[in-house]
């Protein structure tokens, strides 16, 4: 078992972060693109409808990266504490993330690219509100380490080890 996150890890640990942020918040060019598509026909792709399409083939890739890097680097033994609940929800909390940074772009990319119209709303629906919230959960537990049970748990995402 690795003692902690590489160089490697941490980067892309932050840089998808950042451009989750950046899809999660700027996506009103995407969803008004496809509100006309589905109104009047195809028209071109605008900027901003392309800017969302990147990022979220990016995050893909860089997932896909992060996972293969799980498998053989391996990543460092959740912390030990007394509730052993709370240490299952931290990696069923790491697992629903995965499965949301993949499952997001790939309905994304099906509904636009694929002609699976109604997994459009699958991904601006309750895929997009299940992000959002195991995201708020995941700073929560973050902050609920580094405050109250200050046990340098935020260190590991910052410093390789
Ligand atoms: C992790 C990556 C992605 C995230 C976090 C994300 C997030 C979002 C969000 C927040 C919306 C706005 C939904 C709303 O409030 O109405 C949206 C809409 C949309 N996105 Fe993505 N997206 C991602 C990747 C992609 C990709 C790669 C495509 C491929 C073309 C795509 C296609 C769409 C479409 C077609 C819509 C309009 C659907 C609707 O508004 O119902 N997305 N996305
Ligand atoms: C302020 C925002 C954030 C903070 C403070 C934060 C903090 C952390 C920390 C400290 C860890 C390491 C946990 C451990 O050592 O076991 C971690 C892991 C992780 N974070 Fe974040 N994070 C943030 C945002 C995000 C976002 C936006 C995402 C993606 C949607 C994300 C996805 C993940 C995943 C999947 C892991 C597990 C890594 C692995 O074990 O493979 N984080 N985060």
């Amino acid at each position: 078992m690795v003692k902690g996150f590489s160089l490697t890890q941490i980067a892309l640990h932050w840089v998808v972060a950042g451009l989750i942020g950046f899809n999660l918040i700027f996506s009103d060019g995407m969803t008004h693109l496809w509100y006309q598509i589905r109104k009047n026909g195809p028209m071109p792709t605008t900027t901003g409808a392309w800017a969302h399409i990147i990022v979220g083939v990016a995050i893909l890739v860089l997932v896909g990266w992060r996972l293969a890097l799980r498998f053989t680097r391996g990543v460092p033994e959740a912390p030990h504490n007394d509730n052993a609940l709370l240490e299952k929800a931290g990696d069923a909390g790491h697992i629903l993330l995965y499965l949301l940074m993949i499952g997001l772009p790939v309905t994304g990319l099906m509904a636009f690219y694929g002609g699976f119209t109604s997994l459009g709303s699958l991904h601006g629906g309750i895929l997009k509100a299940l992000l959002w919230a195991v995201i708020g959960l995941h700073v929560v537990a973050a902050f609920y380490h580094h405050f109250i049970l200050k046990d340098g748990l935020i260190n590991r995402m910052r410093k390789p080890g």
